[in-house]
Parts: C-alpha cells; structure tokens; sequence
C-alpha cells in the first residue's frame, strides 16, 4: 500500500464567510445560508477538493446584530449536514454542538444518524460554548462558570460514546429463518448514574461503516485540552502564528502524556486558516482592500473587544494589544483560553490594535494568491506542530471554489495532499483506526 500524504483539510462554513458583508456581494443569496443548497454547493465543493470534512461552527445566539446582518448560525448544524451528506459520497460531515445544553442521549441518537445516513462520513465537534448570549436561549441568564461546563462535557461524552458502543459492528445477523436478530452477548446496554445525567438503557443506533462518530473538540484551556486528550479523535485550534501553534502543541502533548488512553493515535490538530484569496498575491491584496470596509473593521474590533473584556472605544488602535500577564489571567475565565492565547501571540509578534483587527483576531490569517497559500500551509504542515487546516473564506461562495481548482494541485504537486480519496469514511480520510467494541 503506497504512503498517503497526511495533510488534512476542512472547510468550515460559519455564515457566508469571514468578511462580514458578504451576503452584500453581488451575486450571493442573502438568504443562502439559511437553504440546503448552500451546504449541498461546499460540500460538493469540499469533495470535488478531495478534502477530509465539511465543518461547521456554531455559536446559536440571536446576535445583536440581526437588522444589519444575517445570522452566521442560522440552520441546526446536524440537519444542514444531513442534506450535504446525501447529495455527495466522501466528504466528511462535522457538526458543532455544544454539550453544555443537550442531552447526551439526543445527541448520541442524532449523531449517528448523521453518521449512518452519510455512511461513516460523521463527526461531532463538542464544545462548551463561550458566548453569553447563547444562555438566555437556553433558560439560563448567564453561562454557568467554564469548570462547570467542562465537567458537563467530560460526563457528557462518557455518556455518549458509551451510548455509540451499545452495538457491537457485528451484534446484528438478522436471520431471517431462525427468527434471531441480534447477539445479546454482542449488545451492551447502559447503565450511567454521574453528577449531571443518568442514562439507563441503551444507544438505538446501530454503528456505521466506520464504527464511532469522529470526535473534534475546540477549546484550549487546561480542561479543554484534558478534554480533548481523554476523548478526542482530533482538535479545531485557534493558533495566528507559528509560537501559537507550538505552545498548543506542546501542551496538548503534555496533557495527552497523563490523561490519554495508552496506545490510542495522538490528537490531530488543525488551526483554522482565514484566507483572503486572489489568483494572485496582487489581486488578493486587492480583495483585501476592496473588502474592508468600516462597518467591518468595526465589527471585527467588537469580536476583539468582547475577547479581551474591554470597551472597544478603550482600545487604542494604534497601541500595542491591551493584553498583559495579569489581564489574560483574569480574562480567560471569561473568554475562550484558546482564542485569548491566539491573540497574545499576535500581541507578542509586536503588531498593533490596527494590523491585529486588519488581519484577524485569533486564526492564522492570509492575504495571498495560490503559491503563497501553498507555501504558508506547506511551512506550517512542515513544522510538525499541524496536521492540516480547517480553512474560511472572506465569501466563502466566491473564494472556495478557486482554492480548490488553484491551491489544491500545488499541495498535490508538492506530495503534500492526497490525488483521490483512497477510503470512504471519515476515520479513513483522518488515517484514523476503527475503534475496537
Ligand atoms: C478554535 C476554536 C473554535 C471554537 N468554536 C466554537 C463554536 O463554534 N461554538 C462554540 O460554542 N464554542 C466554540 N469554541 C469554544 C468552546 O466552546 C469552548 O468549549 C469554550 O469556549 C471554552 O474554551 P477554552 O477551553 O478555549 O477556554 C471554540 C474554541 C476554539 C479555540
């Protein structure tokens, strides 16, 4: 069997794109993010790119800026990804769903439906959720504290994926003659009693082609990398610069080291990757210019100002990044640890406010053509530290397209990205082991 390149790629859809006008673009449907057919379009996309997994964020709050702007999470992840999965045959399907408001038996149930209906094709990205304006949805006025969050998450999964090994791959022989469906001895019921759920009886879905969901997680504070070490398959990083993606790196391998099962593959982790994309450099410069507009740059400095925990008309956009020792200690409780250690980073590289807010918050962040693409995701890839990117697109229906057909055949010329798909389920495209029952 020939060696398969082992870099992954995603392609995450929150909303149009990054740039937040997008749905203002000249030929995008407004509404495009709240119909099918715009999952359907990136996966198909997303295949034809012979990428790993079509991911979605999700962030269910009503934000505040419903007059001005459609809602980046409009359609529930999980039924938006079953209409992408039956219209193609390899991509990955990935939802974010929080487990700090479902249950775990709901959650179990739906995912492996995903998983079944797209035939080993699933995987579930389980955060805890950081934004309060996701709680009020929930019957709740405040976030419960993040220890309290993770310790939901940890129960949580142990539920589910128990509930996922009810059914071992071969419990089911359905013989008709003899009238025996399933072999009891193959079947293993559940019987949970924890701090926040108890759960007696059993999962209903019986597994896949490819045996369990994939389990991503985002979140990088000490409990979410324990998180990710005890459960996770692979890890959705905020990392804007090489030190970022290191320091992740090393800490995730340290927790690892303790908490996770002896034997099992390490976590693989991919950074988002934020393109500003042109067929050249010069023309991507040129996007870049032609779509900051203020009303953007406003907004971007608000996603900052709400990670940082202070008033944006605070902030000096000509300073250096208000983020010292004693301030990120205190911040993080508040904010995503991930995202806050992704901007100290860029704070750390010495950029201002300004540069910080021009070239993104927290994800790697490239202006570029596809040779300086190629060359960022190849120097990244090179390191060690990343074993691929979830990548976003500044209008993701006008920039995904041309990576596919433009960046694509670099990696492959490189050695780097796979020639065609040489499995059909996720674990297979994540070089990912069946897990035994
Ligand atoms: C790269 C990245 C992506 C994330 N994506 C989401 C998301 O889509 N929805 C969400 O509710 N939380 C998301 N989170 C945050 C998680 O909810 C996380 O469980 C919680 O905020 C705590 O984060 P922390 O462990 O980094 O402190 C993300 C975090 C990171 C670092």
């Amino acid at each position: 069997m020939t060696e398969q390149p082992s870099l992954h790629l995603g392609v995450n859809c929150p909303g149009h794109g990054s740039y937040r006008n997008a749905w203002r673009r000249a030929g995008i449907d407004p509404l495009g993010t709240a119909n099918p057919d715009f999952y359907v379009r990136i996966a198909q996309t997303a295949e034809r790119g012979l990428f790993d997994a079509v991911f979605t964020a999700d962030v269910p709050a009503l934000t505040p800026t419903w007059a001005s702007e459609p809602q980046r999470a409009t359609l529930d992840p999980i039924l938006a990804l079953t209409a992408a999965a039956q219209q193609t045959e390899r991509v990955g399907v990935v939802a974010t769903v929080s487990s700090s408001w479902h249950h775990p038996f709901n959650l179990a149930r739906s995912i492996a439906t995903l998983d079944r209906i797209s035939h080993g094709r699933a995987g579930w990205n389980v955060v805890t959720s950081y934004n309060p304006l996701v709680s009020p949805n929930y019957g709740l006025a405040e976030l419960p504290p993040k220890e309290q969050r993770y310790a939901r998450a940890d129960e949580f999964l142990d539920v589910v994926l128990e509930l996922w090994r009810t059914w071992a791959p071969d419990a089911i022989v359905a013989d008709k003659a003899s009238g025996r469906y399933a072999v009891p001895e193959r079947v293993r019921p559940i019987s949970h009693r924890g701090e926040f759920f108890e759960v007696t009886g059993g999962g209903l879905v019986p597994p896949s082609e490819q045996g369990l969901p994939v389990v991503f997680q985002a979140g990088a504070s000490p409990e979410g990398l324990e998180l990710a070490a005890r459960h996770a398959d692979a890890t959705f990083v905020a990392a804007a610069t090489p030190e970022a993606a290191r320091e992740y790196r090393d800490r995730l391998d340290a927790t690892a080291a303790t908490v996770r099962a002896p034997g099992r593959k390490p976590v693989l982790a991919l950074p988002g990757l934020v393109l500003w994309f042109g067929s050249t450099d010069e023309e991507a410069r040129r996007r870049r210019d032609e779509l900051a507009d203020p009303e953007s740059e406003a907004a971007t400095l608000g996603m900052l100002a709400q990670r940082l925990g202070i008033p944006a008309a605070e902030i000096d956009l000509d300073g250096p990044l208000p983020l010292d020792a004693a301030h990120f200690a205190a911040q993080k409780r508040h904010t995503s640890e991930g995202f806050l250690r992704s901007l100290a980073a860029l704070g750390e590289s010495g950029r201002t406010v300004r540069e910080i807010v021009r070239d993104g918050v927290g994800h790697l962040t490239v202006t570029g053509g596809p040779k300086t693409v190629a060359d960022t995701i190849e120097a990244w890839f090179a390191t060690g530290t990343v074993d691929g990117f979830n990548l976003m697109f500044d209008v993701i229906d006008e920039s995904f397209e041309p990576f596919v057909d433009e960046v694509v055949p670099i990696l492959q010329e490189r050695g780097l990205f796979r020639r065609h798909y040489t499995g059909s389920t996720l674990r297979e495209h994540l070089g990912l082991p069946v897990p035994t029952w």
